[in-house]
This record gives structure tokens, C-alpha cells and sequence, in this order.
């Protein structure tokens, strides 16, 4: 079996799902930049459209390497830039995140993009379970999940502590108190094998 990779389009009623690339770095800088789409993220609010250069860099490297699958998702209808989805295989496991510029949050964008990357995972044979994180303070994020087919399993503590990060504050830097060491998880799994 060859190593499992994403499909690099995937099409929804409205949007359509493309790899992000080099190409790509003035619209990275549109979400990555904004304080309130960044607010709950795990990385560091970019300042500089170097570092979103350097972050589209990265995208495509993914897709070279297979390590991640960055998409950019835009509207159908207009071509508008949405904002992006990531998609990590690492059978039998797979997990993904998002971020929405905050024009087009409320819209159902969100959902609509993590539910057909969850239904293209969890269809693969070699993939078990799709799992995704949140800030328990995120409520947008958590009911997006919820949306896409996953359901709440509980809440980890110290999971990407100042520890792992190296920085105060943890991967959270923009929020502080406990919640910033825990995270809600929430998780699809496929139905358990009938037993005889
Ligand atoms: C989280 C995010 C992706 C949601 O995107 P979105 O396109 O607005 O979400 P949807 O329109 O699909 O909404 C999904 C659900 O969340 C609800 N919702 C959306 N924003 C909400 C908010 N601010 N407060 C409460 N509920 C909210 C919607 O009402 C909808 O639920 P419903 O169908 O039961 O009414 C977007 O707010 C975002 O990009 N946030 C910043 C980045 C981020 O937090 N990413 C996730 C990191 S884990």
C-alpha cells in the first residue's frame, strides 16, 4: 500500500478546496494577522508578509513531502478567498484544523469545508479515527467540529503547555489563566467491528 495522501481538490456545494502554496502568502497574512482569527490559534499572529512567505513555503513543502495537506478554500460562486484547512494523515490517525478571515465567518463556510475533509478521511481504509482540537473557549471552532461529525470525548489537560512551546504563556500566548493548558477533543471514530 502506497503512503496515503489528500486529494488535492475537493469540491462542496460553495466552496472549493485547492493547495495552498507559495503563491498564496498575501492571503495567509489576511487571517494569520488578524488578532481575533489568531486569538485561539496555536501559532504566533504574523506581523510581517515574510512570514506568511515563510509559511507558504511550508505548505508547499507539505504537499511535496506529504507531512501535511494545507488547502485554501474559496468561494465558488466568486473565487473569494475564504481562509484555509489542514489535513494530517498519520494512519491509522488523521487530524486537521482551520481558520476562517473573519469576513466570512457565520456563513457556514467553516462546517461545510470540515465536513468534506472529515468524510474524505475517515472514508480511507487505513484511517481509524479523525481527531481535532479546540480551546474549550471556542465555542465557534467546537460546534464546527461537532458539525462535521465528531463528537466531544473530554477535555485534556496541559496538552501544548508552556513546556512543549518553550514560550510564556504556552500555544496560547494571547490568553491567559488555567484554560490556557487544556483543551476540549473531540474525536470520530469508525463504528467498532461487529464481534461474532
Ligand atoms: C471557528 C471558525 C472557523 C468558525 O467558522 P464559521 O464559518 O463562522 O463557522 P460556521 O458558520 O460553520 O458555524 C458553525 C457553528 O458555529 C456557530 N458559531 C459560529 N460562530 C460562533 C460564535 N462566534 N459564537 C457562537 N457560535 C458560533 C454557528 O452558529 C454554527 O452553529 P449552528 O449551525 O448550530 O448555528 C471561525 O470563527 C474562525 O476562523 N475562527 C478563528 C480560527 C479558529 O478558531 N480556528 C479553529 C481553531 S481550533
Amino acid at each position: 500500500m502506497g503512503i496515503l495522501r489528500s486529494p488535492e481538490l475537493l469540491t462542496t456545494e460553495r466552496l472549493q478546496l485547492r493547495p495552498m502554496g507559495i503563491a498564496d502568502a498575501t492571503d495567509i497574512f489576511r487571517y494569520a494577522s488578524d488578532p481575533e482569527a489568531t486569538r485561539f490559534m496555536t501559532f504566533a499572529r504574523q506581523h510581517t508578509i515574510a512570514e506568511a512567505e515563510s509559511f507558504a513555503r511550508r505548505c508547499a513543502q507539505c504537499w511535496q513531502d506529504g507531512s501535511a495537506f494545507p488547502w485554501r478554500i474559496s468561494e465558488r460562486a466568486t473565487g473569494a478567498f475564504i481562509g484555509a484547512i489542514e489535513l494530517r494523515l498519520k494512519p491509522p490517525k488523521a487530524d486537521f484544523g482551520y481558520i476562517l478571515c473573519p469576513p466570512h465567518w457565520r456563513q457556514g463556510f467553516a462546517s461545510e469545508a470540515a465536513t468534506a475533509v472529515v468524510a474524505w478521511a475517515i472514508a480511507q481504509p487505513e484511517i481509524f479515527r479523525v481527531w481535532a482540537t479546540c480551546h474549550p473557549d471556542n465555542i465557534a471552532s467546537a460546534r464546527v467540529l461537532e458539525k462535521s461529525g465528531l463528537s466531544r470525548e473530554g477535555r485534556l489537560a496541559c496538552w501544548g503547555a508552556a513546556a512543549e512551546s518553550g514560550r510564556a504563556g504556552g500555544r496560547f500566548p494571547r490568553l491567559c489563566g488555567d484554560a490556557t493548558t487544556r483543551l476540549a477533543i473531540v474525536r470520530l471514530m469508525k463504528a467498532a467491528p461487529a464481534t461474532a
